[in-house]
């Protein structure tokens, strides 16, 4: 038999107020994977995410993770569950050191006790972070920050990261840093869905990716398979490709 996902979307509707955002969106995150998301700006792709953090609630739909329904469960509880979210724009705290931000990744009670195990495990795949650890967050380069945020989700032991445009505002030599970094993390077992405006190198990284247009689904394959299709490269690479 098949082993279950360890995240299936079913369904999903959400949004904002009055607006409608995502319509009857299904996808699957394999135990052990890297998925991407991506679309256009707009699509939906971070309404997306935070509805599955809990920051947002559904208004219908099933949202499972780890075999448990999680729709409608607040986002500390869904952190706690094993599911971290690096959000667009980071979300540091910039006057706290490295360090403090580090630490504040380790609240859900029972990751507390592996607060030491955890620190050390970031550290060796990021070196840079130790280095820097007394340092004020708002002081370092935006890749240390995007690294810093990313850290600081691993902390609560997460067995799905979800990583929100990791390498927005980033010049393409950290971009490769942060790719790296994310890759090493994979190695370590965490599943990772990654939403990225950097469409090739979430595709090159991605074993399954899903096109989200105007809050639907509306292609879906291997990353290497949309990589090579012509209405993805024509709609999303352009003249990059
Ligand atoms: N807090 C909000 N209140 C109302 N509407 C919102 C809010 N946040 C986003 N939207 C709207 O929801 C739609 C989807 O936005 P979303 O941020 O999910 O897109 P995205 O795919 O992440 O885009 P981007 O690539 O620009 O990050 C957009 O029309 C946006 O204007
Ligand atoms: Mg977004």
């Amino acid at each position: 038999m098949a082993t279950p996902p360890l995240l299936e979307v079913r369904g999903l509707c959400a949004g904002y107020g009055d607006s409608q955002v995502l319509w009857d969106v299904s996808l699957a995150v394999p135990r052990g994977s890297v998925v991407a998301l991506v679309g256009a700006n707009g699509a939906g792709k971070s309404t997306l995410l935070k509805t599955v953090s809990g920051l947002i609630k559904p208004r219908s739909g099933e949202i499972v993770f780890d075999g448990r329904s999680i729709a409608g469960m607040a986002p500390q509880q869904i952190v706690a569950a094993g599911l971290s979210h690096v959000p667009e724009g980071r979300g540091l705290f910039t006057r706290m050191t490295v360090l403090e931000n580090l630490q504040l990744g380790a609240y859900p009670a029972q990751v507390r006790a592996r607060m030491n195990e955890s620190l050390a495990h970031i550290f060796e795949l990021f070196p840079r972070l130790a280095e820097r650890r007394d340092q004020r967050a708002g002081l370092m380069s935006g890749g240390e920050q995007q690294m810093l945020a990313i850290g600081r989700a691993v902390m609560a032991c997460p067995s799905l990261l979800i990583l929100d445009e990791p390498s927005m505002g980033l010049g393409p030599l950290i971009v490769e840093e942060v790719f790296r970094f994310i890759r090493r993390l994979h190695d370590s077992g965490v599943t990772i869905l990654l939403v990225e405006q950097n469409i090739q190198s979430a595709l090159r990284l991605a074993d399954h990716a899903f096109v989200l247009k105007t809050g639907r689904v509306v292609m879906q394959g291997s990353g290497a398979e949309l990589l090579a299709n012509d209405e993805i490269r024509k709609a999303y690479i352009g003249s990059l490709g």
